[in-house]
């Protein structure tokens, strides 16, 4: 039994650290206040959700807990299946959708079950804006009537920016508003967006829920964590090992279980500095045709800034003459355009601090390969 592992919903045993969080997660939601939480890619917010919702379901004082992934979604209209579905979903195992499709009846959802996975699908005819607005209600409705107390974790909200149309951060917020039985966790990647939508007067979500920002895995708790998880299962690593697999994934959560779980799959017994090596070189490799991939959508300048960064690691001034000379980048005044569509992409991190940006290349294998580029 491989322990890492590469899945968001990890369960205690194989969930690293993250123990303040929870615990603050928790007393936030026990407390009556939404959460906005908010994390690069891949550093484990989806994981943390999950978590939160594990040790809620085991307290004594009862809740419902509702996921809604929303990522897919691109207008109000999916936004209201999805949440059918996800509500649904959890209703399903407690024996309730009956009573759940008896209540939507009113907004006529057409109900089909997914080829692949069983769960019902939703579809909703919402032919005006009225309809929009009345579907949402009634779901929202359903929960602040439910018996226990309901948590909503809505991830990848930012998405509601993305939808054409009516605005949907104005719509949720007039309804979710005077919910007395409803609580949410509003979880996004993108930070510039979601700080904007919780911090900015004039957005409709101002100072709707308190903003949460999640960090890395603390790297001597995340060791401790590996070590374990071999030893655990009657195998051994070494020091240097695990200290080459936190370098060179840099804490960052996704990258750090792939790399262990890799290390951990190839070794009978022991793991020594050399299998995480091979590892290593494996993961990039078989990612080479994505890198590639992501290559044929940038613009040759973009590609050598890419490179260019990830050669330095981390680069603190990015219009800096010092950088710019060393790989030949050309004028400052052309860089922040570039800055700005690397960031845009999401190739490029960019972490805000007193002293100003800095920026590295966001997908951690992606930097490791490219640094090796001649
Ligand atoms: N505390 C943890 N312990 C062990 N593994 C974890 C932990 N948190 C996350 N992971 C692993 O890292 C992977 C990425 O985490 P997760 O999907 O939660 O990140 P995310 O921040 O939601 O990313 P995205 O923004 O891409 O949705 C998960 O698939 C899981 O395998
Ligand atoms: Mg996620």
């Amino acid at each position: 039994m491989n322990p890492f592992y590469l899945i968001p919903h990890t369960p205690e045993p194989y969930f690293c650290d993250r123990k303040k969080e929870t615990e603050d997660l928790v007393h936030f939601l026990e407390n009556g206040q939404n959460v906005t939480l908010i994390a690069p890619r891949r550093y484990g917010k989806t994981g943390l959700i999950y978590h939160v919702f594990d040790k809620l379901a085991k307290k004594k004082g009862r809740m419902e807990l509702f996921y809604v992934d929303i990522y897919a979604t691109s207008s109000v209209d999916d936004f209201i299946a999805v949440f059918a579905e996800s509500i649904a979903k959890v209703l399903k195992k407690k024996s309730l959708v009956k009573s759940f499709l008896k209540f939507l009846s009113r907004i006529r959802p057409v109900i089909s079950q997914d080829p692949f996975s069983g769960e019902p699908k939703f579809s909703f005819t919402l032919d005006t804006d009225a309809d929009r607005r009345y579907s949402l209600k009634t779901l929202l409705d359903y929960l602040e009537h439910r018996p226990t107390k309901v948590i909503v974790a809505i991830d990848e909200f930012q998405q509601i920016r993305e939808y054409d149309g009516m605005s949907m951060e104005a719509l949720l917020r007039t309804y979710i508003q005077p919910l007395t039985n409803v609580q949410f966790i509003f979880s996004g990647s993108r930070k510039h967006m979601m700080s904007e939508m919780f911090t900015y007067e004039k957005s409709p979500f101002y100072e709707s829920a308190s903003l949460y920002y999640l960090d890395k895995i603390d790297r001597v708790v995340y060791a401790s964590f590996i070590k374990e998880q071999f030893e655990k299962e009657k195998k051994h690593i070494t020091e240097d090992a695990i200290d080459y697999i936190l370098e060179w994934t840099r804490c960052h959560t996704f990258y750090t279980q792939s790399l262990c779980n890799r290390v951990f799959s190839n070794v009978r017994k022991e793991a020594s500095i050399v299998n995480v090596f091979m590892a290593a070189d494996a993961l990039l490799s078989e990612n080479y045709e994505t890198f590639l991939e992501r290559r044929s959508l940038l613009t040759p300048r973009q590609w050598k800034f890419l490179i260019a960064v990830a050669k330095e690691g981390i680069v603190n001034e990015p219009t800096g003459a010092a950088f710019l000379q060393k790989y030949n980048l050309g004028a400052p005044s052309t860089v922040s355009r570039l800055l700005s569509a690397l960031t845009e992409k999401e190739l490029l991190l960019e972490t805000k601090s007193l002293e100003g940006s800095s920026y590295c290349v966001y997908n951690v294998f992606l930097s490791r390969w490219l640094e090796r580029l001649g």
